[in-house]
C-alpha cells in the first residue's frame, strides 16, 4: 500500500495492513491446524471455508489489542488464530441453525455436503482452538476463551427460544447479541491485554471496546439483513423467514397499530409468509422509520466502543480502532 492509499483505505484495511505480518504468521497457523491426517472431509470443509476469506476482524483485533500493549512474544498469533478457529466453528453451526445457503459469497458447508459435516467439522475445529490456546500456558487467557465459547452458545441457544415470539423486547434482544457475538469480540481484545501483561485498567477498556464494537457490528448484521444487497455474501431476508426477532422487527411491532399487528402475528409467530410478505415487512419498518432508528442505536454503540479506547495508549493503532467503530456502523458488507 503506498502512503495516498493507506490514508484513503477502509479501516480495516489499514489495521490489515499495519498488521500484516503477524496477520500472515495466523494465516499459516490457521492453514497449518485444520488440517487432518485422518478424516479427509474436515480440510476440504474447513478450505472451503476459509479460503473464501472473511474478514478475520476478531484475530486483528487481537493482536491490534496486543500491539497496543506492547507485546512483544509470539503467542498474541496462537490467540488470533484460536479466536477465528472459534468463529469459524460459531458460522458451521450457525448456517445449520438457520439453514443459510450462502457464506462468504459461497454456498453454505451444509448446502455443499449436509448438516452432519458441518457440525462435526464444527466441534473439531472448537476443539483445535482450545489445543491453540493451551499452547499459550495462560490459564487467564484459557478462562475468558472458555466463557467466551459458552457465552456464545447462551446467545445463540436463547435466541432460539426468542425467535418466533413476538414478546422478545429490546432487552432480550440486546442479551441475545451481546451472548452470540459481542463475547467473542470482547474476549479477542481482551486476550490480547492479558497476554501483554497490560494494566488492569487497560484489560477493562480492551473488554468494554469489543464488548460495544460487538453489539454495534451485530445490529448492523442485522439491518443488513433488510437493509443490505447480495454483496455481503450472504442472502438477505435470513432472518425474515427465520421469524427472528431483530431491532428493526421489534420496533416496528412495538408501534403497530391492531391490523399491523395481526400481519406481524401471521409472518412471525404462526409462521404463515405468503409472497410480498417481506416487501409488506419492510413497508411497515419504513413507516415507523425502524432501520433508521437501528442505525442510531448501533451508532450510540459505536460511541461507547471509541469512548472506552481512552484508556488506552496514543497508538496509529488506537486511531484505526476508533476508525474501525465507525466503520462497522457505516460498512454495507
Ligand atoms: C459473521 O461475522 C457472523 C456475525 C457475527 C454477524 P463476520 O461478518 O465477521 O464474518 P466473516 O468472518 O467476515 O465471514
Ligand atoms: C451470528 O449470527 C452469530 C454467530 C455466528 C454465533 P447470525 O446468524 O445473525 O449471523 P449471520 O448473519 O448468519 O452471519
Ligand atoms: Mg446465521
Ligand atoms: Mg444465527
Amino acid at each position: 500500500m503506498g502512503l495516498d492509499e493507506i490514508t484513503t483505505a477502509k479501516p480495516h484495511d489499514r489495521l490489515r495492513h499495519a498488521l500484516a505480518r503477524e496477520l500472515d504468521a495466523v494465516n499459516a497457523l490457521i492453514a497449518e491446524r485444520m488440517a487432518s491426517r485422518h478424516a479427509p472431509r474436515i480440510p476440504e470443509v474447513t478450505r472451503h471455508l476459509v479460503d473464501a476469506g472473511g474478514k478475520r476482524l476478531r484475530p486483528m483485533l487481537t493482536l491490534a489489542a496486543a500491539r497496543l500493549c506492547g507485546y512483544d512474544g509470539p503467542y498474541h498469533v496462537h490467540l488470533a488464530a484460536t479466536v477465528e478457529f472459534i468463529h469459524t466453528a460459531t458460522l458451521l453451526h450457525d448456517d445449520v441453525v438457520d439453514e443459510s445457503g450462502q457464506r462468504r459469497g459461497r454456498p453454505t458447508a451444509n448446502l455443499l455436503w449436509d448438516n452432519k459435516s458441518s457440525v462435526l467439522v464444527g466441534d473439531y475445529l472448537f476443539s483445535r482452538s482450545f489445543q491453540l490456546m493451551v499452547e499459550t500456558g495462560s490459564l487467564r487467557v484459557l478462562d475468558i476463551l472458555a466463557n467466551a465459547s459458552a457465552t456464545i452458545a447462551e446467545g445463540e441457544v436463547l435466541q432460539l427460544t426468542a425467535a418466533q415470539n413476538l414478546a422478545t423486547d429490546e432487552a432480550i434482544y440486546q442479551q441475545v447479541i451481546r451472548g452470540k457475538t459481542a463475547a467473542l469480540f470482547a474476549a479477542a481484545t481482551e486476550v490480547g491485554g492479558v497476554i501483554a501483561a497490560a494494566p488492569e485498567v487497560q484489560v477493562r477498556a480492551l473488554h468494554e471496546y469489543g464488548d460495544a464494537l460487538g453489539i454495534a457490528f451485530q445490529i448492523v448484521d442485522d439491518l443488513l439483513d433488510y437493509g443490505g444487497t447480495e454483496a455481503i455474501g450472504k442472502d438477505i431476508g435470513d432472518d425474515f423467514r427465520e421469524r427472528k426477532l431483530t431491532l428493526p422487527v421489534i420496533r416496528a411491532v412495538a408501534r403497530a397499530d391492531a391490523g399491523e399487528r395481526a400481519f406481524w402475528q401471521r409472518v412471525i409467530e404462526k409462521g404463515d409468509q405468503r409472497p410480498g410478505d417481506l416487501e409488506q415487512a419492510l413497508a411497515l419498518m419504513a413507516r415507523h422509520r425502524t432501520l433508521e432508528s437501528t442505525r442510531a442505536t448501533a451508532l450510540d454503540w459505536a460511541e461507547r466502543a471509541k469512548s472506552a479506547l481512552s484508556a488506552l495508549p496514543d497508538d496509529p493503532i488506537r486511531d484505526m480502532l476508533v476508525d474501525l467503530a465507525d466503520y462497522v456502523v457505516a460498512r454495507a458488507t
